[in-house]
């Protein structure tokens, strides 16, 4: 400061004498505007880099071992408010007027991911706005001293089957949502949850009543883009009786063997592995896998193309037969030309278009369902049919964890949903209770 003092004192005398011209409140303004601009010169060098790293919006750069202090933390907000005043208009006027930033805590990991699969240590607008999203204004993290504060925590989310290894936080308020989260039906999680009565605020399941959905696929119109499947309700086109596509009968011509089964879990509470024996004696059933003699690992492109260009069928078949519980099993095959034929405990209209796929438990026995099978492999025609709706949607299979943050994100910025009141007396009654996983199937196999 002393050296604009300086600069002023030693102007040259012909230019002081122009200074002089220049009337007394003139100048006093002239100096608190330079006075002005050093300030935000200061400021500039010495707020501490990770602010100025948001402004680029790209959250990655945010290093997670950077983390604010409690004084520091309520600016972060601010300092997010700030940003938005500054950027255009579209995704960030909706966080305007929905408010703060939301953050979001990983407290345990998911599957052994402690990122919960985002990729980052730190995730945010760049994730939702990957999905679309209308509102971005959400952060979320595994780093529990960002905020200092474990309370300043707008939501912490536990991954249900992992929950026992990990310590619980010692603080909570009151504010705060604790979320319950599984993609794991009721039987593969060992964990009693009896023992975590009103701890839970909110649910993030595949099952189609959770508060915040974490399905294991998308069913997406392409000219609205709009999420049409999971739901309780979804609204279908009618199938297209009349549908045929020449390309799609040129990819039925190359398939020369009628049905993979990929699998990695031999023997499961569905005994799916029986279903298959019984369908095996009225047809081929190539097992790739654990419990078979060829391997392809199918998450890769290459299997998946194999998929497509050899069989006509493929065997979604779940390990349980619990509510709403339809994976990837269904999803993958649905972004390949390729029939699945589903076996599980939720009603499949819910999860995929109708005339998409072939339901098992439609038919009484293997014997059966086999017969109407073989009528498609002499049917071609008929086989192709099942591709209408390709025209219409699109699928993502899993990972779509970026729609359930968006999901999340979008109740976090619901201002009824924030109202309601949230809490789950017993998590372990609403999760597994007796009817969640019905070991009933209509299709009738020798399953002993
Ligand atoms: C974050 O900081 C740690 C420790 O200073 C460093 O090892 C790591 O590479 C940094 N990560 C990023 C993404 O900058
Ligand atoms: C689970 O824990 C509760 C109490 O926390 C206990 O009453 C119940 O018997 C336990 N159930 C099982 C299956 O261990
Ligand atoms: C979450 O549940 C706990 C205990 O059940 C309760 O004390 C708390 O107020 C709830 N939080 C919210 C935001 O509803
Ligand atoms: C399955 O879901 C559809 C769509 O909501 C519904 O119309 C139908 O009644 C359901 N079927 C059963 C058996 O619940």
């Amino acid at each position: 400061m002393s050296k604009s003092v300086d600069k002023i004192k030693l102007v040259p005398k012909h230019e002081h004498q122009k200074l002089k011209v220049i009337p007394r409140k003139k100048l006093r303004t002239l100096i608190f505007l330079i006075l002005v601009a050093l300030a935000i010169l200061f400021i500039y060098t010495c707020v501490p880099r990770n602010f100025l790293s948001i402004s680029s919006s790209k959250y990655s750069v945010l290093n997670s071992s950077s983390s604010l202090k409690d004084s520091e933390s309520e600016e972060f907000n601010d300092y997010y408010d700030i940003l938005n005043d500054e950027k255009p208009k579209g995704t960030t006027e909706r966080i305007k007027e929905s408010g703060k930033t939301k953050n979001i805590l990983f407290w345990t990991r998911f599957f052994n991911n402690p990122d919960w699969y985002t990729g980052k240590d730190e995730a945010g607008e760049e994730v939702l706005k990957s999905v679309q999203c209308p509102v971005t204004n959400c952060f979320f993290t595994h780093n529990k001293e960002l905020l200092g504060d474990i309370r300043k925590f707008d939501a912490i989310a536990f991954h249900g089957p992992e929950f026992r290894r990990a310590p619980l936080p010692n603080i909570r308020s009151p504010e705060q949502f604790y979320i319950f989260v599984s993609l794991e039906s009721p039987t593969a999680v060992l964990d009693n949850l009896s023992a975590y009565k009103n701890f839970y605020n909110l649910s993030m399941t595949y099952r189609l009543d959770s508060d915040i959905k974490f399905d294991y696929g998308k069913v997406i119109d392409i000219k609205t883009n709009e999420i049409i499947a999971p739901a309780v309700n979804p609204k279908w086109k009618t199938p297209d009786e009349n549908f045929y596509d020449e390309k799609i009968m040129q990819k039925f011509n190359t398939k020369k063997k009628p049905v993979a089964w990929f699998v990695s879990n031999c023997y499961t509470r569905s005994n799916r592995n029986k279903l298959v024996a019984d369908i095996q004696k009225y047809i081929d059933v190539d097992i790739y896998g654990n419990c078979g003699k060829l391997k392809c690992p199918v998450d890769d492109q290459k299997c998946l193309d194999m998929l497509t260009a050899d069989y006509k069928f493929y065997l979604s078949f779940e390990n349980s037969l619990c509510k709403d519980y339809v994976t990837e099993k269904l999803y993958r095959p649905l972004t390949q030309y390729i029939i699945p034929i589903v076996f599980n405990g939720g009603n499949t209209s819910r999860f995929a278009p109708p005339k998409s796929y072939i339901n098992a438990n439609d038919y009484n026995t293997p014997e059966e369902l086999v017969k109407y099978l073989k009528y498609l492999i002499d049917n071609p025609k008929e086989y192709v049919k099942y591709f209408w709706w390709k025209q219409h949607y699109t699928i993502k299979s899993h990972p779509t964890y970026q729609y359930t943050l968006c999901d999340m994100c979008k109740k976090f910025n619901s201002e009824s949903f924030m109202k309601a009141h949230h809490q789950y007396e017993d998590i372990n009654e609403w999760y597994r209770n007796k009817d969640m996983c019905n070991q009933n199937s209509h299709i009738k196999f020798d399953n002993h």
